[in-house]
């Protein structure tokens, strides 16, 4: 039995998985190669440090602690200059109907994710109101694969991690998700997301009805 949800961010909750692929391959051509959206997806759900160094791996390219950092922080500047003009047309297709739903079930929600912009975020598309609890990449010490996001929202949640239903767009998400012991759904394609115990496509016309039917799928 499911009593509560914890739900990633980014291309979950929102759709700037765009932005942040965008704001990469802005970099990597800055330093003279391609940055493919394929190589992007490897990047979903990790943090923006950990990201930098797929990115630099992949251009082949070494440099310093500090480089980096200045990096990093040139990366967050053009995402936060697409981020500049956004409203809540961002909200993912059915999210905001799925929280609703919840809140009429009384079933908690929490929002784990690794990006050190998810509360600026919320705050400015006003959606953080109903969450029980909200860590980001700011709260965190270790990056998804690593559960730690996860299990924070479950005890902010007081909840087994049994309990608790993560939704997730990437890979690296599923799979800390599923190392913490919780149930895991992907959202989005199964073929990338093969890890996770169900998987949907969307949130779209996603209900509370809609969780239990899937759930009883697997049990
Ligand atoms: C999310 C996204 C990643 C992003 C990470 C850090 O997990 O899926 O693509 O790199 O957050 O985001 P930040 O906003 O802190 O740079
Ligand atoms: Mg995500």
């Amino acid at each position: 039995m499911i009593s509560a949800c914890i739900f990633d961010f980014d291309g979950v909750i929102v759709d700037t998985a765009d932005f942040h692929y965008l704001s990469w391959k802005r970099l990597a051509i800055q330093l003279g190669f391609e940055f493919t959206e394929s190589q992007n997806e490897a990047m979903k759900g990790i943090s923006r440090m950990d990201s930098l160094d797929v990115v630099l791996k992949i251009g082949n390219i070494k440099a310093s602690p500090t480089e980096k950092i200045k990096m990093a922080h040139v990366k967050n500047e053009w995402y936060k200059e697409y981020l500049d003009t956004v409203d809540d047309s961002i909200i993912l297709t059915g999210v905001k109907s799925f929280l609703k739903d919840l809140q009429s079930h009384n079933i908690p929600y929490a929002l784990g994710s690794a990006s050190k912009n998810a509360g600026f975020i919320m705050s400015k598309i006003n959606i953080s109101a109903g969450f029980s609890a909200i860590f980001d990449g700011n709260d965190t010490r270790y990056s998804k694969p690593h559960p730690e996001v996860f299990l924070k929202g479950a005890s902010a949640l007081q909840l087994d991690p049994s309990k608790i239903i993560v939704f997730e767009d990437s890979h690296k998400g599923i799979e800390a998700a599923n190392t913490g012991g919780f149930v895991s759904c992907g959202i989005g394609e199964a073929d990338i997301l093969y890890n996770a115990k169900y998987v949907i496509p969307s949130l779209e016309n996603f209900t509370v009805d809609s969780l239990h039917t899937l759930l009883a799928e697997k049990e």
